[in-house]
């Protein structure tokens, strides 16, 4: 581990200490600079000196979307706005998007630890790395930009869409890292195998996937396919972008947490309390070292657990994320994640990783279909019973019956950033 940075080195201890001392200035920075949280934590009766150890954080209030949203664009800023040097914001599916903005500083801190997250996945200096995650207002593109020239990289700023010019950069480029989203280089997978290239040949051999849920049996059907090392990155606009946690190549075991900038805390989504080590929760982040946006507490809406360090032994795991509270189905009372049918549907031969669920309204009940291509060389009766294998396997894994219809390859819609898994087909205003 001799090109680790000095903080990657640090012990819990040492950690703790740093976390609790950035703790403290971060909360006096929001308290003093930024009136929702002057305003939330009056309310709750806590001053920034009520915080003597990383425990009492528990005692502080929520941020929630909701109050990016009511303070639209700038309220969240904690410093003027001629030291903000970047504003990016996330589109949201309906009403106000919600913006953040970087100081120079701040800048920094995203690019180092987008550059650990690199070198954690694989990277090395020298390596040129493809990325194709958007640029743009979205913090993937440029998040993986800056990150990958820190390490000493050699940037392809490819971004989204274009798929076949995508292919022809990579075939004659070269480049050993790829930053995308999962379901985007699925359809790069596709457009290869469409121009008769085999993607195995390709000089990829780092996948570094991230911005949206994906599973272990699509880890498994990436790597077979692309002949490369398939490894996880998480992050969200409110706490910075992209490289809040790195899955490490050498250990696959879950997202190292990078905890000298972000301190995560795991809580029960309807009680608020806070959960013990391991317990599977919703992931709450609070910023340590960020100037222009400090966050307190933001509830991310992503379910997962906390596991201790491994590759990086004083970093904290996140687990695989399985889903955000709000892309849960609740069918028929029980709840179902797109992640789970990704499961199923992984397994069963004859099946593409291209789905969507579709919800319909009928006489007053929810269905749930499961629209699925068929691989290019599956048989008609393979299909058949492809199908019915569908319905059993979700049947047995989640506990709801689904319709399953097995359709012909690439007819459906394809990802070229974020894949919409989920389409709500019941008609506004029907009970
Ligand atoms: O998606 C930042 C990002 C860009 C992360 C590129 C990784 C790679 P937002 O658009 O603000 O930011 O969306 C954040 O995306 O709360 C999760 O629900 C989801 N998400 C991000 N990474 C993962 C992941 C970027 N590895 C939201 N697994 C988050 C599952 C993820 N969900």
């Amino acid at each position: 581990m001799t090109d680790l940075d000095a903080a990657e080195k640090l012990s819990v201890d040492e950690l703790r200490a740093r976390q609790l001392e950035r703790l403290q200035w971060t909360l006096r920075h929001a308290y003093e600079n930024v009136p929702c949280y002057t305003k939330k934590f009056d309310d709750a009766g806590v001053r920034p000196e009520d915080c003597r150890s990383l425990a009492d954080l528990a005692e502080f209030p929520f941020t929630t979307k909701a109050d990016l949203r009511d303070n639209y664009p700038f309220g969240m800023f904690a410093v003027p706005e001629s030291e903000v040097r970047r504003i990016h914001a996330s589109s949201g599916t309906t009403g106000q998007p919600t913006v953040v903005g970087y100081t120079a500083d701040d800048l920094d801190t995203w690019a180092t630890v987008m550059a650990r997250s690199i070198r954690a996945a694989g990277g090395r200096p020298g390596h040129k790395v493809h990325v194709a995650y958007g640029y743009g207002l979205f913090t993937g593109g440029l998040g993986a930009h800056y990150g990958a020239e820190k390490l000493g990289c050699t940037v392809i700023p490819a971004s989204g869409g274009m798929t076949s010019r995508q292919v022809r950069i990579i075939t004659d480029f070269r480049p050993e890292i790829i930053m995308v989203t999962p379901s985007y280089l699925l359809t790069l997978l596709d457009e290869f195998e469409r121009q008769g290239i085999d993607p195995r040949t390709s000089s990829l051999r780092v996948g570094i996937f991230g911005a949206e849920p994906w599973t272990e049996q699509m880890r498994a059907e990436i790597e077979e396919r692309a002949g490369l090392d398939a490894v996880d990155i998480y992050g969200l606009s409110e706490v910075i972008g992209p490289g809040v946690a790195q899955e490490c190549a050498e250990t696959k075991d879950g997202l190292h947490i990078w905890e000298d900038h972000f301190y995560p805390e795991v809580i029960d989504p309807v009680e608020g309390n806070v959960l013990d080590p391991g317990e599977h929760g919703e992931l709450v982040f609070t910023s340590l070292t960020k100037q222009a946006m400090p966050i307190i507490r933001y509830r991310t809406r992503d379910l997962t657990r906390l596991l201790p360090g491994t590759a990086r032994p004083a970093f904290r795991r996140m687990e695989k994320v399985t889903g955000r509270s709000d892309d849960m189905i609740i069918l028929r009372g029980v709840n179902v994640f797109p992640t789970q049918i990704e499961e199923v549907v992984l397994r069963i031969e004859g099946l593409s990783p291209h789905f969507q669920l579709v919800r319909t309204r009928r006489e007053r009940m929810d269905h749930l279909a499961v629209h699925v291509e068929a691989r290019h060389d599956t048989t008609a009766e393979r299909r058949v019973d492809a199908a019915a294998e569908l319905v059993r396997g979700v049947k047995e894994a989640v506990g709801v019956t689904v319709e399953a219809a097995v359709v012909d390859p690439d007819t459906l819609e394809r990802s070229m950033g974020k894949m919409r898994r989920v389409l709500d087909r019941r008609e506004a205003g029907t009970p």
